[in-house]
């Protein structure tokens, strides 16, 4: 029994080295290479002779029109590699499918060109480490404008983000729905530097992109508003005003005590007319009205007496 089992171990890891080691000649050696087993490269011509649709619609690829790298003769053969065997048996087991290959073996073949620019930090991103792959989003044959594998870029990202789709339908919220941004306006689904695949060095430094009045320089700032937006906003959409994190009131005061001024919406209520109540005050602005009323450069003041945020 132990013995059977350290036999087929022992085949398992000899196909393994096989796999391994075929896969490094490809890396190594380009689209040149002849593999071991003697299946050498065909060219593109052959496989057009039988995959028609894949053929014609590619010559409208951007990988196709990016001229050199894909001639007639190594197109095809770049990413599903040395086809000359399959050309022959007609049989799918003899080449690379990236649809069918697991998301790091896909990844690995796509890395080989593209492992910069917005796409240098995918290695250790959250999409690379929940195991999406490139053609989770992308599809060679059958993709949309950046071949993406949805005509609509939102779409792509909702395939599994339907938390935030049903942010998008709350009464405050940024116009993604309405197509004045999109989800990459604000994020790089394959790797950031910033936390939450945000697409800048920092959350205030994306927001201040299309909000750069709120940037200041402000004679009195906001601590809070300097720190971080999120402070006080949520990013894609809300039940309270403005992208309101919670209703202004109980904003203010998750932070400012309503003790004394300004007060909590209660300070004029019953308990304060309670004999030996501390929190007794006069609570006029708590009451009936919203801090902003007073508080209404709540962002940073420029006034010579605004270090309050009144004017
Ligand atoms: C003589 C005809 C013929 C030639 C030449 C040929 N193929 Fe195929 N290929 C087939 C057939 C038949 C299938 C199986 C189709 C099916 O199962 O629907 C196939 C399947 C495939 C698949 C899908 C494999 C899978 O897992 O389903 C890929 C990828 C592929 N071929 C790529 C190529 C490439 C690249 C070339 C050129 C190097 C090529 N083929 C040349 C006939 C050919
Ligand atoms: C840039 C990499 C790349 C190149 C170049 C490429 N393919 Fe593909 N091919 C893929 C990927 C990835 C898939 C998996 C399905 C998808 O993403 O569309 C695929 C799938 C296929 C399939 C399976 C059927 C399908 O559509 O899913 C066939 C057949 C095929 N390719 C043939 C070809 C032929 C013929 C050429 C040359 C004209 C070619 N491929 C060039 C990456 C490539
Ligand atoms: C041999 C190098 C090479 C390989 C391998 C390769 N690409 Fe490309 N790819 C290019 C070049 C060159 C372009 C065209 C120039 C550009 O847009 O960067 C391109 C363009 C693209 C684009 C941009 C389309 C657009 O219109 O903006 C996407 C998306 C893409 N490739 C995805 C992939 C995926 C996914 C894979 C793996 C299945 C892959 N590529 C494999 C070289 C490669
Ligand atoms: C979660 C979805 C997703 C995954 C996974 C993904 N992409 Fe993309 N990719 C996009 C979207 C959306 C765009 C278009 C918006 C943009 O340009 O940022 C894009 C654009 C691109 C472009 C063209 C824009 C440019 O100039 O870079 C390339 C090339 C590309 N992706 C390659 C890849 C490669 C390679 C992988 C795998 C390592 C990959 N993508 C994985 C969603 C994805
Ligand atoms: C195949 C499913 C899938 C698709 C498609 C997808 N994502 Fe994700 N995304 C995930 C998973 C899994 C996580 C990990 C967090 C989690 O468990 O929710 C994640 C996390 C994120 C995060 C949070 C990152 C962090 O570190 O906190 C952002 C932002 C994100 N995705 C944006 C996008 C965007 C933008 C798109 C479309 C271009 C997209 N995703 C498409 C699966 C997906
Ligand atoms: C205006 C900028 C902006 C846009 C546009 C945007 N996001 Fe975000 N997103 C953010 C910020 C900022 C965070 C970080 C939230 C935090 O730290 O709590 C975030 C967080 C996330 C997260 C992780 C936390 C969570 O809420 O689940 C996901 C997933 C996500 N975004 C997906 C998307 C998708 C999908 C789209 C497109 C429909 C999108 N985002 C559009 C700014 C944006
Ligand atoms: C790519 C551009 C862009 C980025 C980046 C961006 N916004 Fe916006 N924001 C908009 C647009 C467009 C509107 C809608 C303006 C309008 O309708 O007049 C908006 C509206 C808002 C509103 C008002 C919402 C309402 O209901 O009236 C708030 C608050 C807001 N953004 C906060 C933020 C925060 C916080 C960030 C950073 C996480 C951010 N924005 C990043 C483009 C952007
Ligand atoms: C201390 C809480 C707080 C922080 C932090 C904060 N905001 Fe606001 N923001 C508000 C409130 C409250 C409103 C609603 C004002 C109103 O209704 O008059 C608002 C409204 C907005 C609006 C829409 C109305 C307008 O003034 O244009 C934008 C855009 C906005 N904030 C962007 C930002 C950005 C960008 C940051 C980060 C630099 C930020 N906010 C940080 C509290 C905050
Ligand atoms: C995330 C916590 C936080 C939130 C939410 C917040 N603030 Fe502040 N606020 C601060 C901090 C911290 C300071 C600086 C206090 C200091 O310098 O002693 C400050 C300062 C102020 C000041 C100036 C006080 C002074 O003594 O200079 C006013 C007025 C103020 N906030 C009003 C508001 C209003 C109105 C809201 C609701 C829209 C609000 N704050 C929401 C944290 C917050
Ligand atoms: C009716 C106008 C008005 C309303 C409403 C109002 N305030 Fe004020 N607030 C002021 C004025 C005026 C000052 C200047 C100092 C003073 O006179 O007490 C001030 C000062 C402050 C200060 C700094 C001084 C201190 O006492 O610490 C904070 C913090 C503050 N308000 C927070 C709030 C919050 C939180 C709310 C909502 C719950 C609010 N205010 C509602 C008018 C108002």
């Amino acid at each position: 029994m132990n013995g059977r089992m350290s036999f087929f171990r022992v085949i398992v890891e000899a196909a393994a080295i096989c796999l391994l080691a075929a896969s490094v000649v490809y890396a190594e050696d380009g689209v040149t290479a002849k593999v071991p087993d003697g299946n050498g490269y065909a060219g593109s011509k052959v496989c057009a002779g039988c995959h028609k649709y894949e053929a014609v619609s590619f010559q409208t690829n951007p990988h196709m029109q990016a001229g050199k790298l894909f001639t007639e003769f190594e197109g095809c053969e770049t990413c599903h590699g040395p086809g000359a065997l399959h050309a022959e048996t007609q049989n799918p087991a003899d080449i690379r499918d990236p649809g069918k290959m697991e998301p790091a073996a896909v990844n690995a073949i796509c890395l080989g060109c593209h492992d910069r620019g917005k796409q240098a930090l995918w290695m250790g991103s959250t999409h690379e480490t929940r195991s999406l792959a490139c053609t989770t989003c992308h599809s060679i044959h059958h993709g949309y404008k950046h071949l993406l594998v949805k005509e609509d870029e939102k779409d792509v990202c909702f395939q599994c983000h339907q938390d935030v789709r049903a942010q998008l339908w709350r009464q405050s919220h940024h116009p993604i729905r309405e197509g004045k941004l999109t989800c990459t306006s604000c994020h790089n689904p394959h790797g950031t530097i910033a936390p939450h695949l945000i697409d800048a060095l920092t959350v205030n430094d994306k927001c201040f992109q299309c909000h750069p009045e709120k940037r200041g320089p402000y004679l009195f700032e906001h601590k809070p508003v300097v720190e971080n937006c999120l402070n006080c906003h949520t990013p894609h959409g809300s039940n309270h005003n403005k992208l309101l994190a919670r209703k202004s009131l109980y904003l203010c005061q998750s932070c400012h005590s309503g003790e004394f001024h300004p007060g909590t919406m209660y300070a004029m209520g019953a308990s304060s007319n309670v004999p030996g109540n501390p929190f007794v005050s006069l609570g006029v602005q708590g009451v009936y009205r919203d801090c902003l009323n007073c508080h209404a450069n709540i962002h940073g003041s420029n006034s010579p007496s605004g270090q309050y945020f009144l004017r």
